[in-house]
């Protein structure tokens, strides 16, 4: 059983709340995500109105078309949390091995345990890992993805030099993330659920600084021009965006076409 990493900074009722602006950050994170992995998977179906079952294979879909023709042999989902899109993404390259790597113990036993029985379970593999230093060689993977983590990352600029680098010359980066849509009205929505429906709902049901925390951490995410900047700028020369349910959700999609810069980390 994983031990649990205590939280520097908490909310009121005790339970980990990060502030991206103290140096515990990153052990907060890690803290949260302990503290919550046993009721994530039902929370993220509450919290999304079920649309999280359709971002995920969506997302793979897009990838799948923008990376035709290139070889997928390899694939890391980092941050992989309890296992989801790792086990999509073997069910949607049956040739791949695809490795699943989170920093977060508990939500890497979990991911263990669903993937156990999977007729898929062969081809998939688990890791813990930081996505700002990644234990993988340059060029391993053909593909690598995130859902759902870059808002968490105390770096995205770093974490997209160090995926870069594990990715081979005809790699492609998938980031999935929640995002602010495009049309006001749509975003008067949003941000009535997310700043203030998911947080009560949160609190409610569970706890309150993790889910106080998720509206804070949609700040620091670049705006959408912004990200396929970023994209461009960490080396990646084919960067595209797919919007899903109105901009709630973004699949951004990179493709690099030479190899990855030197590691930065070591
Ligand atoms: C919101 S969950 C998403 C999990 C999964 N990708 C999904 O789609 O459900 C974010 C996950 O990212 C992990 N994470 C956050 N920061 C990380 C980092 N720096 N390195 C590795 N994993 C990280 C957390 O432990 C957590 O499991």
């Amino acid at each position: 059983m994983a031990s649990t990493p205590s939280a520097e900074r908490v909310a009121s009722d005790g339970s980990p709340y990060p502030d991206r602006s103290r140096p515990s950050f990153e052990h907060d994170v890690r803290a949260m995500f302990t503290h919550i992995a046993v009721r994530y998977d039902w929370f993220d179906h509450l919290a999304s109105v079920g649309n999280d079952f359709l971002w995920r294979p969506r997302a793979l879909w897009d990838l799948d078309r923008f990376h035709a023709g290139a070889p997928r042999r390899r694939i890391l989902d980092i941050g992989c949390g309890t296992g989801d899109l790792t086990v999509l993404a073997s069910r949607r390259f049956p040739q791949a091995e695809v490795v699943g790597a989170d920093f977060t113990a508990a939500m890497v036993e979990r991911a263990e345990a669903r993937t156990v029985r999977d007729a898929n379970r062969p081809r998939v593999r688990y890791a813990r890992a930081s996505a700002m230093h990644l234990p993988f060689r340059s060029g391993s993977f053909d593909i690598a993805m995130s859902a759902f983590v870059a808002r968490n990352l105390p770096s995205l600029p770093d974490a997209f030099h160090e995926l870069r680098r594990v990715l081979a010359p005809t790699g492609t980066l998938l980031t999935l993330e929640i995002t602010e849509p495009p049309s006001p009205l749509v975003g008067g929505l949003f941000h009535a659920h997310f700043d203030r429906v998911v947080p009560w709902l949160g609190a409610a049901v569970h706890s309150a600084g993790p889910y106080r925390y998720l509206p804070e951490s949609l700040k620091f995410l670049p705006k959408h021009d912004e990200m396929l900047a970023l994209l461009h700028r960490v080396g990646f020369d084919r960067v595209i965006s797919r919007r899903q349910s109105m901009g709630i959700v973004t699949a951004y999609l990179a493709g690099a076409a030479a190899p990855g810069p030197a590691p930065r980390h070591r």
